[in-house]
C-alpha cells in the first residue's frame, strides 16, 4: 500500500483531557560509556568505527546486533542493539514494541537519546531508519544501501522504534483506542527498556518524528511529564525536546483543505493542473468559509482562530483535499502526494529487504511478514477515538520541556501542507502570549544555499525547508541534520 494512504480517515475529535500536573525534571547527564576509535584501514573516512562497553545488565546482550553484518552492507557499522520488548512487565505479555538502538558515532551525541517514529498510523519506524535518517540509505533505485554520511548518529543516540501494536514488526494483538492508550503502552514499553538498558535512563530524550507522529509524539511527552510520583521514583524519565516534521496536530481543515487552493495553484504547472480546476478549489475555499479562517492568519495574531461555523466538520463539497488530490492523480500518472514534481519513482526496496529472513534473523525477530505500512487499523474499532487534538498539549510541552518544541515542514509536502502548520502556530498560546508576534521570515543558509526559512518565539521553533516534501530528511539530509544539532543544542540555525 502507498506511504500513508490512511491519513486521510483519521481527523476526529472533540471533548476534553483531564491533565493531573506533577513535576518532572532533567536528571544528571551521564557520560559517555563507550570507547572511540577512528576506522580501521578500508573504511570510508568518515565511518568511525565504535564499540561498545557492554550494557551492565546481561539481559542487553541478547539484544546485540553485529550491525555490519547486515546484508548487502559492504562497509563497518557501529553494533546496534535491537528486538522486541513487552509493554508491560506482566508475565506472559504478548504485546511487544521492536526497537533498534544505534549508539552515535560522534563523541558529542553520547548526551541525549533520540527516539525516531513514522507515522501513518501504522507506517513502520524503519522506513526513516531505511529511508530518511539512519547510518545506512537505501533507496528506490539504489541496488544496495549507501552509508549516508548524514545519518542522525553522527549527531545523537538513536532509537527507532516500531509503535503501535500493528505497526512494522511490533507484535501482538491491536488493543488502543486512542493517542492516550498509545502513550500509555509507549510507557510501558521504556520501562522495559531501561530495566535492560539502564545506562540510556540519564539521557534526556528528543522525541523526533513525522506525520501521524505529530499526534503519537506530544501524546507521549505529555503521560512521561504526568508519570506518577511513584514511576518517577523507579525511572525518572526526562524528555529535552520534540522535533516534528510534516505533522498532523489539528483538524483536517487546518491542516488539509483550508491551504489546499494555495497550494495547488502555486504549483499549477508542476501538476498539470487546469486553471478551471485551480478556479473551482478557490470558489469552493470561499464557499466552504475557509478565506475567512486563512485572514486570520496575522503576526501577531488578533485572537483565537475560529474555523467555519465554528465547527470541526467537513462536508463533502469542503473535502477540498480529496478533490485536489483526485485531480492530480487523472492529471499525471506518477503524482506522489509525498512531494510535488518527485516524478515516477522505482521499485521500492524496503520491503523486500525487511522482509528477508536474513535481516530479520539478525534483528533478533521470528520469522515475519512486514510491510512499512499496515493495511489494518492500528486502532481497535478501526479509527482513532482521540477526544482532543495534540495541538491541545503543545503549549504546555512548549513551556516546561528545555529543549522546546521545534516544528518543520518541507514546502513541496502535498500530503500535510506548511501552510497549515502557521495556522496551528497562530492559534496556539504558550509562555504568555499567542502565536509568533513576528512573520516567519529569517533564512536558513547552507553555506551559500538559501535552504529555508525559519522563526523562534518563547520556546517554539518553526521551520519551512525549501525542495523538500514530506520526508523532509530523505529530501534534504544535510539541512535536516542541521535542525536535528539545533534541537540538540550543537549547531545553531
Ligand atoms: C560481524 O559481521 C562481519 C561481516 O559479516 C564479520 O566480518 C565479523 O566477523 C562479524 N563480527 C562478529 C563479532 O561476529
Ligand atoms: C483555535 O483554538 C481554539 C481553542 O483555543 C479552538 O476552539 C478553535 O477551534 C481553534 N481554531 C482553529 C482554526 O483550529
Ligand atoms: C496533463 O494533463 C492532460 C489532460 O488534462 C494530459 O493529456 C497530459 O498527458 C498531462 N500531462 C502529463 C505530463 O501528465
Amino acid at each position: 500500500m502507498t506511504l500513508l494512504a490512511s491519513l486521510e480517515l483519521l481527523l476526529l475529535c472533540i471533548p476534553i483531557l483531564a491533565a493531573p500536573s506533577s513535576i518532572l525534571d532533567t536528571g544528571p547527564f551521564s557520560w559517555p560509556f563507550f570507547s572511540w576509535f577512528t576506522s580501521p584501514a578500508g573504511f570510508p573516512d568518515e565511518v568511525a568505527v565504535l564499540r561498545l562497553a557492554p550494557f551492565s545488565d546481561p539481559a542487553a546482550r541478547a539484544f546485540l546486533v553485529n550491525s555490519s553484518a547486515l546484508p548487502l552492507v559492504d562497509f563497518d557499522l557501529q553494533e546496534s542493539y535491537a528486538g522486541l520488548l513487552p509493554i508491560s512487565a506482566e508475565e506472559g505479555e504478548a504485546r511487544k514494541l521492536f526497537f533498534w538502538y544505534w549508539p552515535t558515532s560522534a563523541p558529542e551525541g553520547s548526551k541525549h537519546l533520540t527516539i525516531w517514529l513514522n507515522g501513518g498510523p501504522g507506517c513502520s519506524s524503519l522506513m526513516g531508519f531505511l529511508q530518511e535518517n539512519g547510518p545506512i540509505m537505501f533507496l528506490p533505485g539504489m541496488d544496495k544501501p549507501e552509508y549516508n554520511p548524514e545519518g542522525w548518529t553522527t549527531a545523537t543516540n538513536m532509537l527507532y522504534i516500531d509503535q503501535p501494536i500493528g505497526t512494522g514488526f511490533s507484535a501482538g494483538p491491536a488493543s488502543v483506542r486512542n493517542e492516550e492508550d498509545i502513550a500509555e503502552q509507549f510507557y510501558g514499553f521504556l520501562q522495559q527498556f531501561y530495566t535492560i538498558f539502564p545506562e540510556l535512563l540519564s539521557k534526556p530524550l528528543i522525541f523526533a518524528g513525522e506525520s501521524y507522529a505529530g499526534y503519537y509524539i506530544p501524546f507521549i511527552a505529555h503521560r512521561i511529564l504526568h508519570a506518577s510520583q511513584e514511576e518517577q521514583a523507579r525511572q525518572a524519565i526526562s524528555v529535552h525536546a520534540l522535533l516534528m516534521n510534516d505533522g498532523c496536530y489539528s483538524s483536517g481543515i487546518v491542516m488539509q483543505h483550508a491551504p489546499t487552493p494555495a497550494f495547488a495553484r502555486l504549483h499549477q504547472a508542476t501538476l498539470n493542473l487546469t486553471t478551471a480546476q485551480i478556479l473551482e478549489l478557490e470558489q469552493r475555499r470561499a464557499s466552504c468559509g475557509y478565506d475567512a479562517l486563512l485572514a486570520q492568519i496575522r503576526y501577531p495574531p488578533a485572537g483565537k482562530l475560529t474555523l467555519p461555523n465554528n465547527v470541526d466538520y467537513t462536508p463533502y463539497e469542503c473535502d477540498l483535499t480529496d478533490l485536489f488530490k483526485q485531480w492530480c492523480r487523472e492529471a499525471n500518472l506518477c503524482f506522489k502526494e509525498e512531494k510535488v514534481g518527485q516524478g515516477c519513482l522505482k521499485e521500492n526496496p524496503l520491503d523486500t529487504y525487511f522482509s528477508r529472513s536474513d535481516v530479520q534473523s539478525l534483528l533478533h525477530l521470528p520469522p515475519s511478514s512486514w510491510s512499512e505500512c499496515t493495511s489494518h487499523s492500528v486502532y481497535k474499532s478501526g479509527k482513532d477515538e482521540s477526544a482532543v487534538y495534540s495541538e491541545t498539549l503543545l503549549p504546555e510541552l512548549v513551556d516546561r520541556l528545555p529543549g522546546g518544541v521545534t516544528l518543520w515542514h518541507g514546502v513541496l509536502d502535498a500530503l500535510l501542507l506548511a501552510e497549515g502548520d502557521r495556522l496551528t502556530i497562530q492559534n496556539l498560546t504558550w509562555g504568555g502570549e499567542q502565536g509568533f508576534q513576528e512573520e516567519p521570515h529569517t533564512p536558513l543558509y547552507l553555506g551559500r544555499e538559501k535552504k529555508g526559512l525559519w522563526h523562534e518565539e518563547r520556546g517554539l521553533t518553526y521551520v519551512e525547508v525549501y525542495d523538500a516534501g514530506h520526508m523532509v530528511p530523505q529530501d534534504q539530509p544535510e539541512v535536516a541534520l542541521r535542525v536535528l544539532k539545533y534541537v540538540l543544542g550543537l549547531d545553531g540555525l
